[in-house]
């Protein structure tokens, strides 16, 4: 039965669910910015959310279902449907395309003497990709009622708006990507079928909407190159472009085998209101207490907050870090390196191995420049949600360097819980640097030693001036937060 007028596909849901021995199903929200920023949807928004099942524990739901497909129990307010995808399946489509050759692409991540390869084995993941996808697009195809609104989420599920259009053209289809997208010289390492593949499964939407301009420019420019596309382009007087007036010449729409798709870009913000009212609860009062504790007094704090990501350039913060305390003696002892780094897609080995080296150079650290009473680098490798906003409480310096990222939500949650205000050191290539350029210390991320003078300087600036930063910075990082962020898109399509 036909019954969502409003549906939202990603491959990671709002929940997972572990199955206990006696059979019974725990559900826990999911992680990462995507799960945080849609979220916001909310019950009265009448949408259908369907996700790939994960684990067991999300396939034992699936399975319960029964005939509404859609899950029973705790699932944060909104309705779940679980696609049970034959594991080798999923596990070709997620870790293989989605994980080791999408998101390289996008984050500029392959050491290209020896990597990509696109082999026999490669060639079997792209078909699982393909099978996966269709599985989304039957879903899809079969919840919708007429004319509804689909929001396609991500780079697993880049396919999804050419087949869905196939098997229900009444529907109004948009794609959002919350990863950059990678320029045309660097994304033509795809074999070009993949590469034309990718961009056509887009095009398929009435939109393709990101993060930020630069992405979406990058998109264009992908589809000019690889398809031979058509750019309508704001001001160019082919259009109405963004409709701002500026005529600043940013890609608006791309044309392609007689359709249309419009570009959009929502950069998502924080959510100010959760934020606050969650970071004041017990548990995270607790963990406050005793990261004071670990810190000392009268030290101050340079806290990062990341998911263990090639992308998100840990060693290298790290480094910088270490840099620090040998041109500059005077912070031992007086400073402590907060690392979170929690554990994610630990079935690839460049992750596995990944983790293993940031564990490492923090021990190294340690050994070289601890002292009885001081403990240069703490790093914290269990995922806990409360002990991050306990750090983003009391942090004096946030780290966020990364590589390349699509937005990077830590760099606006901190502004936001700061207790005392929170010197910003963020890399020009995360998304969150067109919002937040001004009034953060900006790096380029693969320069170590300027990430140590940047910290350097964190460290030495007035508290006047970094309250006054903070607060420009909390306000330009919740401009759009996830329920306006939603909205948007809905309404654009
Ligand atoms: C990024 C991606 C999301 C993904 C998240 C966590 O933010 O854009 O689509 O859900 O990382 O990664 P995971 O592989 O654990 O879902």
């Amino acid at each position: 039965p036909r019954t969502a007028p409003i549906l939202v596909a990603s491959n990671r849901g709002p929940v997972s669910y572990t199955l206990g021995e006696d059979g019974s199903l725990t559900a826990r929200r999911g992680g990462g910015g995507l799960v945080s920023g849609l979220s916001a949807i909310g019950p009265d928004a009448n949408a259908v959310w369907v996700c790939a099942a994960l684990g067991e524990g999300d396939r034992a739901a699936a399975r319960r279902a029964g005939d509404s497909h859609l899950n029973p129990g705790d699932t944060g307010g909104q309705q779940v449907r679980m696609l049970d995808i034959a594991p080798d399946v999923f596990a070709a489509a997620y870790n293989g395309i989605a994980n080791s050759v999408l998101w390289f692409i996008h984050h500029l991540l392959y050491q290209t003497p020896v990597e990509p390869v696109f082999d026999a084995e490669f060639a079997d993941q792209w078909a699982a990709y393909e099978a996966y996808n269709a599985a989304f697009a039957d879903a899809l195809a079969e919840e919708a009622v007429d004319e509804a609104a689909v929001l396609v989420q991500d780079y697993h599920l880049a396919l999804v708006p050419a087949m869905l259009r196939e098997r229900r053209p009444d529907l109004r289809i948009g794609h959002f990507s919350h990863t950059p997208w990678a320029p045309p010289d660097y994304y033509r390492l795809l074999p070009d079928e993949v590469a034309a593949g990718v961009l056509r499964g887009i095009l398929g939407g009435d939109r393709a909407a990101f993060l930020t301009e630069r992405w979406a420019g990058a998109f264009a420019d992908c589809c000019a190159a690889v398809l031979g596309a058509e750019i309508v382009r704001d001001g160019d007087g082919d259009g109405d472009g963004d409709g701002d007036g500026n005529g600043d010449g940013a890609a608006t729409a791309v044309r392609f085998e007689g359709r249309e798709t419009r570009l959009g870009v929502h950069g998502l913000g924080a959510d100010a209101d959760f934020l606050r009212q969650r970071s004041r609860q017990a548990d995270v009062d607790e963990r406050l207490t005793s990261l004071r504790a670990q810190i000392g007094p009268d030290r101050k704090s340079i806290v990062r907050v990341d998911r263990t990501e090639l992308s998100k350039n840990i060693v290298r913060g790290l480094l910088a870090y270490r840099q620090l305390l040998e041109t500059h003696p005077e912070w031992r002892e007086r400073v402590v390196h907060v690392a979170f780094a929690y554990p994610s897609r630990q079935d690839l080995a460049v992750y596995r191995d990944y983790t293993e080296r940031v564990r490492r150079i923090a021990e190294e650290i340690n050994a070289e420049y601890g002292t009885e009473g001081w403990t240069p680098v703490a790093l914290h490798v269990k995922d806990d949600f409360a002990r991050s906003l306990a750090a983003y409480r009391l942090a004096d310096v946030a780290l966020v360097n990364p590589i390349r990222d699509g937005m990077n939500l830590v760099a606006k949650e901190v502004p936001v819980v700061s207790e005392r205000g929170c010197a910003l050191v963020l890399s020009r290539e995360a998304g969150a640097y067109a919002e937040l350029g001004d009034d953060a210390l900006v790096v380029n991320p693969y320069d170590v030693e300027a990430t140590a003078r940047a910290l350097d300087a964190a460290l030495r600036m007035s508290d006047g001036e970094r309250a006054d930063r903070t607060k420009r910075l909390a306000a330009a990082a919740t401009a759009l937060p996830p329920q306006a962020w939603f909205l948007a898109q809905l309404r654009a399509l």
